[in-house]
């Protein structure tokens, strides 16, 4: 019985954890598997720590290699996990490969499979996460949704209107619980050795990490040098995912970012990083996570991508699509150091009470008959 929640990857945590929380409040019975996709303390325990998630029940201690490996091998090891558990649903968060896997395993046995994050789309099949999610949703029985256009793609899917659930956003409910304690910047400079003071909106933060900009040489060189250029206006704090700074080195980039004022940092913890980008001028990125939390937060960002699943956090939202053209970049990065960018309101249900929406609605689903047997 209960549900099985499942994590894998750094943006799952911030995720799950709301999600727990409402579940231990209202008395669902749910377990925390950790496949293992993300392992090293700055990716992954850090999480848990500042997160407050529980110690996951299991932990299938996949690790790193290629989508097929991954992706089989955390299939293999939750098999015999779910043979033993036998839970009544499976939870799956987001769009890494530990969603997609998961999600597969139980659909061909059974098990009810619940995403939370359904129906985002970025309409780009190159983006191994719009694969993961497109998959994910067609093999789910219950999907909650973190803003209304997903429902429009999934009804596109042929997916049953009456499996959709529009709840909001968990990963904002994490952020609002959170905001008191974000860690100040200052603090956050220190501690990595930075001896330069930023004062709050005196700087821009940079994230890369997607294979579209970092794996492919030109592509990864005009986006550093154009943050070069950017950075003789505003300093820039820039954490370092391990796959971008495998492939700076790769590809002999160093010399673009040994720049006094492009501040290197260690991939950071969520309070850290809730502290750089609330108080941070503009921030630069192509995560999906970021646009939304940028979005709650108020802050100008730059998406370095083609296309978004978060749709809203451009119509409603701080955000803009720039891609990856130099003279996009620096154009939109101009005209928010001129005016102070696009001021945005804070999207229906990105209120902080999502995974408590899920909870609720959850509570009454578990105790219909099984729909599947
Ligand atoms: C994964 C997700 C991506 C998410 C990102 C956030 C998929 C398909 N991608 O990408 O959607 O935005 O996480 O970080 O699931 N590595 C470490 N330490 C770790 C984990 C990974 O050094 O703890 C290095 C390894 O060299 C590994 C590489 O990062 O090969 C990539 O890790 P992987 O989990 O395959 O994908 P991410 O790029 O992190």
């Amino acid at each position: 019985g209960g549900v099985l929640c499942v994590v894998g990857a750094r943006p799952n945590f911030m995720k799950i954890a709301p999600i727990m929380a409402a579940f231990a409040e209202s008395g669902i019975p749910a377990r925390l598997l950790h496949t293992g996709q993300h392992y090293d303390e700055a990716m992954n325990q850090r999480f848990f720590a500042d997160l407050g998630i529980p110690e996951p029940d299991i932990n299938l201690e996949v690790g790193s290699g290629s989508h097929a490996q991954q992706t089989a091998e955390i299939m293999r090891r939750f098999e015999p996990v779910l043979d033993a558990l036998r839970p009544r649903a499976v939870l799956v968060v987001g769009d890494v490969n530990s969603t997609i896997a998961c999600a597969l395993v139980a659909a061909k046995k059974g098990v009810a499979v619940i995403h939370v994050e359904a129906g985002l789309r970025s309409f780009d099949r190159s983006m191994p996460e719009e694969i993961n999610r497109v998959l994910t949703d067609q093999l789910s029985d219950l999907l909650y949704t973190t803003e209304r256009s997903a429902a429009t793609n999934l009804a596109r899917e042929g997916i049953d209107p009456s499996h959709i659930h529009f709840v909001g956003n968990v990963m904002i409910d994490t952020l609002r619980h959170n905001l008191p304690r974000a860690v100040p910047v200052a603090v956050t400079l220190a501690t990595a050795g930075v001896t330069d003071s930023l004062a709050p909106g005196g700087y821009g933060v940079l994230t890369l990490h997607r294979p579209s900009n970092v794996d492919h040489a030109p592509t990864l060189t005009r986006l550093l040098a154009t943050m070069k250029e950017i950075a003789l206006q505003l300093p820039l704090l820039f954490p370092l995912h391990p796959r971008t700074r495998a492939r700076i080195r790769e590809f002999g980039l160093e010399k673009l970012i040994s720049d006094s004022r492009i501040h290197l940092l260690p991939p950071q913890g969520y309070l850290e990083m809730l502290g750089l980008m609330r108080d941070a001028r503009l921030v630069l990125t192509d995560s999906g996570g970021i646009q939304e939390e940028t979005t709650a937060l108020g802050v100008p960002c730059l998406t370095l991508r083609e296309n978004t699943e978060r749709p809203i956090t451009v119509e409603e939202g701080t955000n803009t699509l720039v891609g990856s053209s130099r003279e996009a970049i620096l154009a939109t990065v101009a005209d928010i150091l001129a005016t102070g960018g696009k001021a945005g309101r804070l999207p229906e249900y990105w209120d902080g009470q999502a995974a408590r929406r899920i909870a609720a609605h959850l509570s009454g689903w578990l105790k219909l008959p099984c729909a599947r047997t």
